[in-house]
């Protein structure tokens, strides 16, 4: 293992090298306009992995955007197999102006990457690659049999994956599943997480008269429907956080005392966080900690509300139309199918008259608990300890990975979610960073990792 460690080291520029290549590529899922840069970015990972040396890479068409497909299957067929998936699509940059340095041009300052994707997820799916690769050039194999699956649909709730999985499900067959796709806990503290929350991501447009309309002459009696959409947002959460959409909590599965008891042992400092993002207080539901808050309970948040004039100036009208996405984070066994027809059902209910309401369903995908008690977490638990000198905390994190629910379904397999990047990594926001030393350190660690699931 020593002899790869120090390939690692030796190997250090070349690897931020490559890395820039990869985050200058804008591949984002969500807009039709880059549909071209995701094919050109699968490309790329193709390439990529046919130059570590994995065999079979080659790109699968979905529905939507491609997925990459390569494997090294010989160490024979009592070995362990694990198969590595991560995602290659990123999300939006805007807004753009408050970018430091423009999004696809990698740039080093201090200790960091600037780029969109660093962090999420490019950075980590590179450093398992460069891991492989180490194995392979120094070896001539590896120490398990690895399938690798890079899709580019994460960031949009990977809407073709399952069919994808449904139907290689005999080719993707595997004992363990390895995600590099979560934080850690923190700089100084190594964690391996088990658990994401689901999401249910709703579009809500909601239409007073046939047209925008002078606000002196007609306001008054006619409804605007940007102040109906204020009250009936207002009706979907109390203060305290609460949410109040009927049967919304029916399906969460009733807490556990020993994984309170647990949670409660994972460090959060209350006065840090908030200096860090400059608000004075923290809410939420009463009887629960922050780090329950951010993990292991539901949540309900507007991403984005608009309608009317917006621009400069003041214009004094009466909208026609206003416009919200809401989401809502959920825990076991909530599901974004259920929950979307309870938010249905209890927006027609508070719909005021005067208005109509069109909601449209946008991505969402599953909530995920992964066994702590598996070869994966074991090997993981150890790799970690060996590059970063101490034992990983087990956490749970408040994001959401779609696939790793169906992995389990699918599958039949256990996932470990092995994540380097830091929690200050600024992910789907603007200046979204890598830490370099942890990114050299996650190459390192993945090396192990793999060495270590040999012995399982
Ligand atoms: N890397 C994140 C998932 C994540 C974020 C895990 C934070 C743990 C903590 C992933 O790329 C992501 O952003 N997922 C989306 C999924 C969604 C679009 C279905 C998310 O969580 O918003
Ligand atoms: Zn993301």
């Amino acid at each position: 293992m020593q002899e790869i460690l120090s390939y690692i080291d030796k190997n250090k520029d070349r690897y931020e090298s490559e890395l820039k290549e990869f985050l200058s590529i804008p591949s984002i899922s969500t807009a039709p306009e880059n549909v071209a840069d995701v094919r050109r970015c699968a490309a790329w990972v193709r390439d990529e992995l046919k130059r570590i040396g994995m065999k079979q890479a080659q790109i699968f068409e979905t529905a939507g955007h491609p997925v990459v497909y390569a494997e090294h299957m010989e160490a024979g067929g009592n070995a362990q197999t694990v198969l590595f998936y991560g995602h290659y699509d990123v999300q939006p940059v805007d807004p753009l102006h408050l970018w430091d340095a423009p999004p696809f041009e990698p740039t080093v300052r201090g200790e960091n990457i600037y780029a969109r994707g660093s962090a999420d997820d490019k950075g980590q799916v590179f450093l398992n690659l460069k891991a492989l690769e180490a194995h392979l050039k120094l070896n001539g194999t590896l120490p398990v049999n690895v399938k690798v699956m890079i899709e580019g649909e994460e960031e949009i709730g990977s809407p073709n994956l399952e069919t994808f999985l449904e139907e290689h499900r005999e080719f993707l067959k595997c004992d363990t599943v390895l995600v590099s796709d979560t934080p850690m806990y923190g700089y100084d503290t190594p964690s391996l997480c088990y658990g994401l929350r689901g999401l249910c991501y709703i579009e809500l447009e909601v239409t007073g008269p046939n047209r925008d309309l002078h606000s002196g002459s007609y306001g008054g009696v006619v409804v605007n429907p940007i102040n109906a959409l204020a009250h009936m947002i207002s009706k979907l959460k109390d203060e305290q956080g609460n949410i109040l959409i009927d049967g919304f909590y029916d399906k969460i599965l009733p807490e556990d005392k020993r994984e309170r008891a647990e949670l409660s042992k994972l460090p959060f400092d209350e006065t840090s966080y908030k200096k860090d993002l400059n608000v004075n207080a923290l809410v939420g539901e009463a009887g629960y900690s922050n780090v329950e808050r951010l993990s292991m309970r539901p949540t309900l948040d507007v991403n984005g509300i608009w309608g009317g004039f917006m621009g400069d100036g003041a214009k004094t009208v009466l909208p026609s139309v206003a416009h919200a996405k809401i989401s809502m984070r959920l825990v076991p066994d909530q599901t974004p199918q259920e929950i979307a027809k309870l938010f249905t059902k209890f927006i027609e209910k508070i719909t005021p008259p005067g208005v109509r309401v069109k909601i449209t369903e946008l991505h969402g995908g599953p909530p995920a608990v992964t066994p702590i008690d598996s070869a994966g977490v074991r090997a993981a638990s150890r790799a970690l300890k060996q590059v970063f000198g101490k034992e990983p905390l087990l956490t749970r994190e408040g994001g959401s990975i779609p696939i790793v629910e169906q992995f389990k379904r699918i599958l039949h397999a256990p996932t470990v979610l092995m994540g380097f990047t830091l929690p200050d990594q600024n992910a789907h926001s603007p200046n979204e960073k890598l830490n370099l030393p942890h990114f050299h350190k996650g190459i390192k660690t993945s090396a192990i990792f793999f060495a270590e699931m040999a012995k399982e």
